[in-house]
Protein backbone atom coordinates (compact mmCIF):
# COMPACT_ATOMS: atom_id res chain seq x y z
CA UNK A 1 0.00 0.00 0.00
CA UNK A 2 1.38 3.20 -0.86
CA UNK A 3 0.11 6.83 -1.71
CA UNK A 4 0.46 7.77 -4.93
CA UNK A 5 -2.71 7.00 -7.09
CA UNK A 6 -4.26 8.63 -9.80
CA UNK A 7 -6.99 11.41 -9.49
CA UNK A 8 -8.68 12.37 -12.58
CA UNK A 9 -6.47 10.72 -14.58
CA UNK A 10 -3.72 12.47 -13.11
CA UNK A 11 -1.27 10.93 -10.22
CA UNK A 12 -0.66 12.42 -7.36
CA UNK A 13 1.73 11.91 -4.10
CA UNK A 14 -1.25 11.96 -1.19
CA UNK A 15 -3.40 15.34 -1.87
CA UNK A 16 -0.41 16.79 -3.69
CA UNK A 17 -0.45 16.63 -7.78
CA UNK A 18 2.74 15.24 -8.92
CA UNK A 19 2.59 18.19 -11.76
CA UNK A 20 2.86 20.93 -9.22
CA UNK A 21 5.94 19.63 -7.20
CA UNK A 22 7.37 19.28 -10.65
CA UNK A 23 6.49 22.41 -11.24
CA UNK A 24 8.09 24.24 -8.18
CA UNK A 25 11.15 21.34 -7.21
CA UNK A 26 11.79 20.66 -10.80
CA UNK A 27 13.05 17.25 -12.33
CA UNK A 28 14.77 14.83 -11.41
CA UNK A 29 13.06 14.56 -8.12
CA UNK A 30 12.36 11.77 -5.60
CA UNK A 31 9.18 12.26 -3.68
CA UNK A 32 8.21 10.49 -0.44
CA UNK A 33 5.31 10.23 0.76
CA UNK A 34 4.85 10.73 4.76
CA UNK A 35 1.57 8.71 5.40
CA UNK A 36 3.17 6.02 3.42
CA UNK A 37 6.59 6.10 5.61
CA UNK A 38 4.88 6.71 8.53
CA UNK A 39 1.85 3.67 7.68
CA UNK A 40 5.00 1.18 6.37
CA UNK A 41 6.93 1.72 9.93
CA UNK A 42 4.31 1.22 12.10
CA UNK A 43 3.00 -1.60 10.44
CA UNK A 44 6.24 -3.25 10.73
CA UNK A 45 6.85 -2.19 14.60
CA UNK A 46 3.30 -3.88 14.75
CA UNK A 47 3.65 -7.01 13.61
CA UNK A 48 6.83 -7.62 16.65
CA UNK A 49 3.76 -6.05 19.49
CA UNK A 50 4.11 -9.64 21.09
CA UNK A 51 7.74 -9.51 21.91
CA UNK A 52 10.18 -6.65 23.19
CA UNK A 53 12.04 -5.29 20.08
CA UNK A 54 13.35 -2.67 18.63
CA UNK A 55 13.25 -1.61 15.23
CA UNK A 56 15.88 -0.39 13.90
CA UNK A 57 15.75 1.76 10.10
CA UNK A 58 18.42 0.77 7.80
CA UNK A 59 19.74 4.40 7.23
CA UNK A 60 21.43 3.03 3.99
CA UNK A 61 18.56 2.55 2.18
CA UNK A 62 16.82 6.39 2.56
CA UNK A 63 18.76 8.67 4.98
CA UNK A 64 17.36 12.23 3.87
CA UNK A 65 17.32 13.90 7.48
CA UNK A 66 13.91 14.66 7.10
CA UNK A 67 13.26 11.30 6.39
CA UNK A 68 15.58 9.96 9.69
CA UNK A 69 13.73 12.42 11.71
CA UNK A 70 9.99 11.06 10.71
CA UNK A 71 11.05 7.66 11.95
CA UNK A 72 12.73 9.22 15.18
CA UNK A 73 9.18 10.67 15.90
CA UNK A 74 7.83 7.44 15.30
CA UNK A 75 10.25 5.86 18.40
CA UNK A 76 12.44 4.33 16.24
CA UNK A 77 15.90 3.45 16.44
CA UNK A 78 19.04 2.92 13.64
CA UNK A 79 21.21 0.45 11.65
CA UNK A 80 23.98 2.28 10.65
CA UNK A 81 27.26 1.34 8.63
CA UNK A 82 29.34 4.57 8.78
CA UNK A 83 30.73 7.61 10.85
CA UNK A 84 28.56 9.32 8.42
CA UNK A 85 25.26 7.60 9.06
CA UNK A 86 25.82 8.05 12.59
CA UNK A 87 26.21 11.70 12.00
CA UNK A 88 22.79 11.88 10.28
CA UNK A 89 21.53 9.98 12.90
CA UNK A 90 22.51 12.31 15.17
CA UNK A 91 21.90 15.63 13.51
CA UNK A 92 18.14 14.25 12.79
CA UNK A 93 17.35 13.98 16.27
CA UNK A 94 17.54 10.32 17.06
CA UNK A 95 18.67 8.79 20.12
CA UNK A 96 21.99 7.36 19.51
CA UNK A 97 21.62 4.90 22.39
CA UNK A 98 19.05 3.32 20.00
CA UNK A 99 21.88 2.54 16.73
CA UNK A 100 23.44 -0.79 16.14
CA UNK A 101 26.67 -0.33 14.42
CA UNK A 102 27.23 -3.16 11.04
CA UNK A 103 29.72 -2.96 8.92
CA UNK A 104 32.80 -4.99 7.84
CA UNK A 105 35.29 -2.37 7.46
CA UNK A 106 34.83 0.30 10.54
CA UNK A 107 37.56 2.54 11.39
CA UNK A 108 39.21 3.35 14.54
CA UNK A 109 37.63 7.20 14.22
CA UNK A 110 34.30 5.93 13.80
CA UNK A 111 34.52 3.38 16.77
CA UNK A 112 35.60 6.20 18.71
CA UNK A 113 32.60 8.32 17.39
CA UNK A 114 29.96 5.39 17.85
CA UNK A 115 31.73 4.78 21.20
CA UNK A 116 31.63 8.59 22.29
CA UNK A 117 27.41 8.51 21.44
CA UNK A 118 26.97 5.48 23.74
CA UNK A 119 25.39 3.66 20.93
CA UNK A 120 23.22 0.51 21.39
CA UNK A 121 26.45 -2.31 19.85
CA UNK A 122 28.32 -2.96 17.34
CA UNK A 123 27.45 -5.52 15.31
CA UNK A 124 30.94 -7.08 14.64
CA UNK A 125 31.92 -8.71 11.67
CA UNK A 126 35.94 -10.01 12.64
CA UNK A 127 38.63 -10.96 14.99
CA UNK A 128 40.49 -7.67 13.97
CA UNK A 129 37.17 -5.44 14.05
CA UNK A 130 37.41 -6.81 18.47
CA UNK A 131 40.69 -6.46 18.64
CA UNK A 132 40.59 -2.87 17.25
CA UNK A 133 37.33 -1.93 19.19
CA UNK A 134 38.68 -3.60 22.42
CA UNK A 135 41.67 -1.30 22.23
CA UNK A 136 39.32 1.89 21.26
CA UNK A 137 37.07 1.26 24.46
CA UNK A 138 40.34 0.93 26.85
CA UNK A 139 41.80 4.14 25.62
CA UNK A 140 38.42 5.84 26.30
CA UNK A 141 38.04 4.13 29.50
CA UNK A 142 34.66 2.87 28.28
CA UNK A 143 32.90 -0.58 27.84
CA UNK A 144 31.51 -1.18 23.79
CA UNK A 145 28.60 -3.07 23.73
CA UNK A 146 28.96 -6.04 21.36
CA UNK A 147 27.06 -8.24 18.85
CA UNK A 148 28.41 -10.69 16.53
CA UNK A 149 27.38 -11.10 13.07
CA UNK A 150 27.38 -14.64 12.45
CA UNK A 151 27.34 -15.81 9.09
CA UNK A 152 25.32 -18.67 8.52
CA UNK A 153 25.92 -19.78 5.15
CA UNK A 154 22.02 -19.88 4.27
CA UNK A 155 21.21 -18.95 0.59
CA UNK A 156 18.83 -16.11 0.80
CA UNK A 157 17.45 -16.82 -2.67
CA UNK A 158 17.80 -13.30 -3.79
CA UNK A 159 20.38 -11.60 -6.46
CA UNK A 160 23.99 -12.71 -5.82
CA UNK A 161 24.80 -8.83 -5.32
CA UNK A 162 22.22 -8.49 -2.36
CA UNK A 163 23.11 -11.66 -0.68
CA UNK A 164 25.27 -11.64 2.39
CA UNK A 165 24.90 -14.84 4.57
CA UNK A 166 26.69 -17.09 2.24
CA UNK A 167 30.01 -18.12 3.58
CA UNK A 168 31.54 -16.48 -0.21
CA UNK A 169 30.34 -13.29 1.78
CA UNK A 170 32.39 -10.55 3.11
CA UNK A 171 30.17 -10.44 5.63
CA UNK A 172 30.13 -11.92 9.34
CA UNK A 173 31.98 -14.42 11.38
CA UNK A 174 31.58 -18.38 10.85
CA UNK A 175 29.32 -20.13 13.61
CA UNK A 176 32.55 -22.20 14.40
CA UNK A 177 34.97 -19.45 14.48
CA UNK A 178 32.32 -17.41 16.67
CA UNK A 179 31.93 -20.34 19.28
CA UNK A 180 36.06 -19.93 19.62
CA UNK A 181 36.10 -16.25 20.31
CA UNK A 182 32.89 -16.94 22.78
CA UNK A 183 34.67 -19.19 24.85
CA UNK A 184 37.71 -16.77 24.92
CA UNK A 185 35.58 -13.66 25.22
CA UNK A 186 36.64 -12.66 28.26
CA UNK A 187 40.31 -11.85 26.75
CA UNK A 188 38.83 -8.52 25.74
CA UNK A 189 38.65 -6.53 29.03
CA UNK A 190 36.93 -3.46 27.18
CA UNK A 191 34.08 -5.44 25.73
CA UNK A 192 30.55 -6.49 26.68
CA UNK A 193 28.97 -9.43 24.51
CA UNK A 194 25.41 -8.44 24.57
CA UNK A 195 24.29 -9.69 21.38
CA UNK A 196 24.29 -12.16 18.26
CA UNK A 197 22.85 -10.67 14.91
CA UNK A 198 22.57 -11.75 11.58
CA UNK A 199 21.70 -10.37 7.78
CA UNK A 200 21.86 -12.59 5.18
CA UNK A 201 20.44 -10.33 2.02
CA UNK A 202 18.00 -7.86 0.85
CA UNK A 203 14.76 -8.06 -1.03
CA UNK A 204 14.23 -11.59 0.82
CA UNK A 205 10.53 -13.00 -0.52
CA UNK A 206 10.45 -16.31 0.78
CA UNK A 207 9.85 -16.77 4.99
CA UNK A 208 11.98 -20.20 4.77
CA UNK A 209 15.98 -18.95 4.68
CA UNK A 210 14.78 -16.59 7.39
CA UNK A 211 13.08 -19.23 9.66
CA UNK A 212 16.24 -21.35 9.01
CA UNK A 213 18.88 -18.50 10.20
CA UNK A 214 16.66 -17.67 12.95
CA UNK A 215 17.08 -21.86 14.71
CA UNK A 216 20.59 -21.46 14.14
CA UNK A 217 20.62 -18.35 15.89
CA UNK A 218 18.43 -19.36 18.49
CA UNK A 219 20.30 -22.32 18.90
CA UNK A 220 23.54 -20.34 19.65
CA UNK A 221 21.80 -18.42 22.51
CA UNK A 222 21.03 -21.60 24.13
CA UNK A 223 24.39 -22.69 23.68
CA UNK A 224 25.95 -19.76 25.10
CA UNK A 225 23.61 -19.55 28.33
CA UNK A 226 24.31 -22.88 28.90
CA UNK A 227 27.94 -22.02 28.71
CA UNK A 228 27.39 -19.03 31.33
CA UNK A 229 27.11 -16.25 28.73
CA UNK A 230 24.04 -13.50 28.69
CA UNK A 231 23.04 -12.63 25.46
CA UNK A 232 20.44 -9.73 25.84
CA UNK A 233 19.64 -9.15 22.05
CA UNK A 234 19.18 -10.89 19.10
CA UNK A 235 19.16 -8.71 15.88
CA UNK A 236 17.80 -10.43 13.17
CA UNK A 237 19.02 -7.46 10.17
CA UNK A 238 16.81 -6.46 7.53
CA UNK A 239 15.66 -8.21 4.21
CA UNK A 240 12.24 -8.51 3.96
CA UNK A 241 11.41 -7.88 0.02
CA UNK A 242 8.57 -5.63 -1.31
CA UNK A 243 6.59 -6.15 -4.73
CA UNK A 244 8.32 -4.17 -7.82
CA UNK A 245 6.90 -6.44 -10.24
CA UNK A 246 3.81 -8.56 -9.02
CA UNK A 247 6.40 -10.86 -6.90
CA UNK A 248 4.93 -11.91 -3.66
CA UNK A 249 6.76 -11.14 -0.14
CA UNK A 250 5.97 -12.29 3.06
CA UNK A 251 3.50 -9.59 4.49
CA UNK A 252 5.09 -7.83 7.58
CA UNK A 253 2.33 -9.31 9.83
CA UNK A 254 3.19 -12.71 8.88
CA UNK A 255 6.80 -11.90 9.20
CA UNK A 256 6.81 -10.60 12.45
CA UNK A 257 4.42 -13.39 13.96
CA UNK A 258 6.64 -16.20 12.48
CA UNK A 259 10.01 -14.91 13.83
CA UNK A 260 8.05 -13.95 17.37
CA UNK A 261 7.05 -17.66 17.81
CA UNK A 262 10.62 -18.81 17.69
CA UNK A 263 12.67 -15.81 18.90
CA UNK A 264 10.51 -15.66 22.36
CA UNK A 265 11.60 -18.85 23.44
CA UNK A 266 15.20 -17.07 23.48
CA UNK A 267 13.91 -14.19 25.97
CA UNK A 268 16.10 -11.83 24.21
CA UNK A 269 14.91 -8.37 22.94
CA UNK A 270 14.48 -8.63 19.38
CA UNK A 271 16.41 -6.27 17.04
CA UNK A 272 14.97 -5.95 13.45
CA UNK A 273 17.08 -3.86 10.57
CA UNK A 274 14.39 -3.03 7.61
CA UNK A 275 14.97 -0.90 5.18
CA UNK A 276 13.68 -1.49 1.65
CA UNK A 277 10.20 -2.47 3.24
CA UNK A 278 9.09 0.61 4.82
CA UNK A 279 10.42 3.02 2.14
CA UNK A 280 10.77 1.15 -0.91
CA UNK A 281 7.69 1.74 -1.85
CA UNK A 282 6.78 4.86 -0.03
CA UNK A 283 9.12 7.23 -2.69
CA UNK A 284 9.19 7.76 -6.43
CA UNK A 285 11.73 9.09 -9.17
CA UNK A 286 9.82 12.09 -11.04
CA UNK A 287 11.21 12.66 -14.44
CA UNK A 288 10.95 14.64 -17.43
CA UNK A 289 10.62 13.13 -21.14
CA UNK A 290 13.62 15.36 -22.98
CA UNK A 291 13.45 13.65 -26.27
CA UNK A 292 12.01 10.71 -28.40
CA UNK A 293 14.41 8.93 -30.34
CA UNK A 294 13.67 5.91 -32.90
CA UNK A 295 16.35 3.91 -34.58
CA UNK A 296 16.11 0.84 -36.79
CA UNK A 297 16.13 -1.45 -33.97
CA UNK A 298 14.29 0.66 -30.98
CA UNK A 299 12.44 3.00 -29.81
CA UNK A 300 13.87 5.25 -26.92
CA UNK A 301 11.81 7.83 -24.59
CA UNK A 302 14.84 9.95 -23.50
CA UNK A 303 14.35 11.75 -19.60
CA UNK A 304 16.68 14.09 -17.59
CA UNK A 305 17.17 11.74 -14.89
CA UNK A 306 18.94 8.07 -15.67
CA UNK A 307 21.62 5.87 -13.81
CA UNK A 308 23.08 8.23 -12.32
CA UNK A 309 19.95 9.05 -10.38
CA UNK A 310 18.49 5.68 -9.66
CA UNK A 311 21.06 2.98 -10.80
CA UNK A 312 19.43 -0.35 -9.42
CA UNK A 313 18.43 -1.04 -13.03
CA UNK A 314 21.69 -0.97 -14.81
CA UNK A 315 22.89 -2.42 -11.39
CA UNK A 316 20.77 -5.47 -10.72
CA UNK A 317 18.71 -5.45 -13.89
CA UNK A 318 16.48 -4.12 -11.45
CA UNK A 319 12.67 -3.42 -12.45
CA UNK A 320 10.80 -0.35 -11.63
CA UNK A 321 7.33 0.64 -12.95
CA UNK A 322 7.51 3.10 -14.76
CA UNK A 323 3.77 5.77 -15.12
CA UNK A 324 2.78 8.81 -16.88
CA UNK A 325 2.10 11.36 -14.37
CA UNK A 326 -0.90 12.52 -16.75
CA UNK A 327 -2.40 9.10 -17.14
CA UNK A 328 -2.93 7.49 -20.50
CA UNK A 329 -3.12 3.91 -21.89
CA UNK A 330 -0.03 2.14 -22.31
CA UNK A 331 0.13 0.82 -25.60
CA UNK A 332 1.37 -2.69 -26.29
CA UNK A 333 2.53 -1.89 -29.31
CA UNK A 334 4.81 0.92 -28.69
CA UNK A 335 7.87 -0.90 -26.82
CA UNK A 336 10.39 1.39 -25.53
CA UNK A 337 13.61 1.57 -24.04
CA UNK A 338 13.33 4.17 -21.40
CA UNK A 339 16.79 5.94 -20.54
CA UNK A 340 18.79 8.81 -19.38
CA UNK A 341 21.61 11.59 -20.16
CA UNK A 342 24.67 9.27 -19.37
CA UNK A 343 26.80 8.51 -21.29
CA UNK A 344 26.76 4.53 -21.27
CA UNK A 345 24.83 2.01 -22.61
CA UNK A 346 23.97 0.63 -19.32
CA UNK A 347 21.97 3.87 -18.53
CA UNK A 348 18.39 2.98 -18.74
CA UNK A 349 15.37 2.99 -16.56
CA UNK A 350 12.89 0.55 -18.13
CA UNK A 351 14.28 -1.29 -21.36
CA UNK A 352 11.56 -3.02 -24.01
CA UNK A 353 8.88 -1.92 -21.73
CA UNK A 354 5.18 -1.31 -23.71
CA UNK A 355 5.13 2.24 -22.61
CA UNK A 356 2.57 4.70 -23.47
CA UNK A 357 2.80 7.28 -26.03
CA UNK A 358 4.34 10.44 -24.44
CA UNK A 359 5.72 13.38 -25.84
CA UNK A 360 8.48 15.76 -24.75
CA UNK A 361 7.72 17.58 -21.67
CA UNK A 362 5.44 15.21 -20.27
CA UNK A 363 6.32 13.93 -16.70
CA UNK A 364 6.72 9.98 -15.33
CA UNK A 365 7.23 8.64 -12.60
CA UNK A 366 9.31 5.83 -11.73
CA UNK A 367 7.92 4.07 -9.20
CA UNK A 368 9.09 2.03 -5.66
CA UNK A 369 12.18 4.06 -5.26
CA UNK A 370 12.11 5.15 -2.11
CA UNK A 371 15.04 2.31 -1.30
CA UNK A 372 18.25 2.29 -2.61
CA UNK A 373 17.32 5.30 -4.51
CA UNK A 374 18.70 9.26 -3.96
CA UNK A 375 21.43 7.08 -1.60
CA UNK A 376 22.69 5.27 -4.64
CA UNK A 377 22.58 8.25 -6.95
CA UNK A 378 26.30 9.62 -8.42
CA UNK A 379 27.55 13.21 -9.79
CA UNK A 380 28.79 10.73 -12.88
CA UNK A 381 29.11 12.98 -16.18
CA UNK A 382 28.77 16.23 -13.53
CA UNK A 383 25.15 15.56 -13.56
CA UNK A 384 23.92 17.47 -10.03
CA UNK A 385 22.47 15.27 -7.58
CA UNK A 386 18.20 15.04 -7.77
CA UNK A 387 16.44 17.31 -5.20
CA UNK A 388 14.25 15.28 -2.65
CA UNK A 389 10.27 16.16 -1.82
CA UNK A 390 8.41 14.99 1.64
CA UNK A 391 4.68 15.31 1.19
CA UNK A 392 2.37 15.36 4.12
CA UNK A 393 -1.37 15.61 2.85
CA UNK A 394 -1.83 18.52 1.36
CA UNK A 395 1.49 19.99 2.05
CA UNK A 396 4.72 19.11 0.35
CA UNK A 397 8.65 19.88 1.32
CA UNK A 398 11.44 20.40 -0.55
CA UNK A 399 13.92 18.23 1.85
CA UNK A 400 17.28 18.38 -0.35
CA UNK A 401 17.73 21.17 -2.58
CA UNK A 402 18.99 20.19 -6.14
CA UNK A 403 22.80 20.46 -6.15
CA UNK A 404 23.80 23.44 -8.12
CA UNK A 405 26.86 23.60 -10.35
CA UNK A 406 28.74 25.75 -7.39
CA UNK A 407 27.78 22.73 -4.24
CA UNK A 408 29.18 20.22 -7.18
CA UNK A 409 32.19 21.47 -7.29
CA UNK A 410 32.70 23.28 -4.28
CA UNK A 411 35.57 21.13 -2.61
CA UNK A 412 37.89 20.96 -5.96
CA UNK A 413 40.92 22.86 -5.92
CA UNK A 414 43.53 23.44 -8.37
CA UNK A 415 46.36 23.59 -7.11
CA UNK A 416 48.99 27.02 -7.37
CA UNK A 417 51.19 25.60 -9.67
CA UNK A 418 48.80 24.51 -12.68
CA UNK A 419 48.10 28.44 -12.12
CA UNK A 420 51.07 29.51 -12.88
CA UNK A 421 51.39 27.60 -15.87
CA UNK A 422 48.98 29.55 -18.15
CA UNK A 423 51.49 31.39 -20.25
N1 LIG B 1 21.05 -4.55 7.81
C1 LIG B 1 22.22 -4.73 7.17
C2 LIG B 1 23.41 -5.13 7.91
C3 LIG B 1 22.28 -4.52 5.77
O1 LIG B 1 23.44 -4.70 5.13
C4 LIG B 1 21.11 -4.12 5.06
C5 LIG B 1 21.16 -3.88 3.62
C6 LIG B 1 19.93 -3.93 5.81
C7 LIG B 1 19.94 -4.17 7.17
C8 LIG B 1 18.66 -3.48 5.16
O2 LIG B 1 18.20 -4.39 4.24
P1 LIG B 1 16.76 -4.22 3.54
O3 LIG B 1 15.70 -4.37 4.62
O4 LIG B 1 16.70 -2.89 2.93
O5 LIG B 1 16.72 -5.31 2.55
N2 LIG B 1 21.35 -1.63 -3.04
C9 LIG B 1 20.63 -2.87 -3.03
C10 LIG B 1 20.33 -3.36 -1.62
C11 LIG B 1 21.56 -3.48 -0.74
C12 LIG B 1 21.24 -3.91 0.66
C13 LIG B 1 22.42 -3.71 1.55
N3 LIG B 1 22.21 -4.06 2.93
C14 LIG B 1 19.36 -2.70 -3.87
O6 LIG B 1 19.15 -1.63 -4.41
O7 LIG B 1 18.59 -3.63 -4.01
Amino acid sequence: MHHFNYRDGELYCEEVPLQKIAEAAGTPTYVYSAATLTRHFQAFDESFRNLDHLTCFSVKALSNLAVLRLFANLGGGFDIVSGGELYRVEKAGGDTRKVVFSGVSKTEAELDYALSKDILMFNVESEGELELLNRVAAKAGKKARVALRINPDVDPKTHPHISTGLKSNKFGIEPEKARAIFRDFKRYASLELTGLDCHIGSQLLQMEPIMEVLSHLVELVVELREAGLVIKYLDLGGGLGISYNNEQPPLPAEYGREISAVAKETGCTLILEPGRVIVGNAGILLLKVVFLKETGAKRFVIADGGMNDLIRPALYGAYHEVLPVLEQAASKNNIVDLVGPICESADFLAKDRPFPMVKPGELLAVMSAGAYGFVMASNYNTQPLPAEVLVSGKEFHVVRTRQSYEHLLASERIPEFLLKDRG
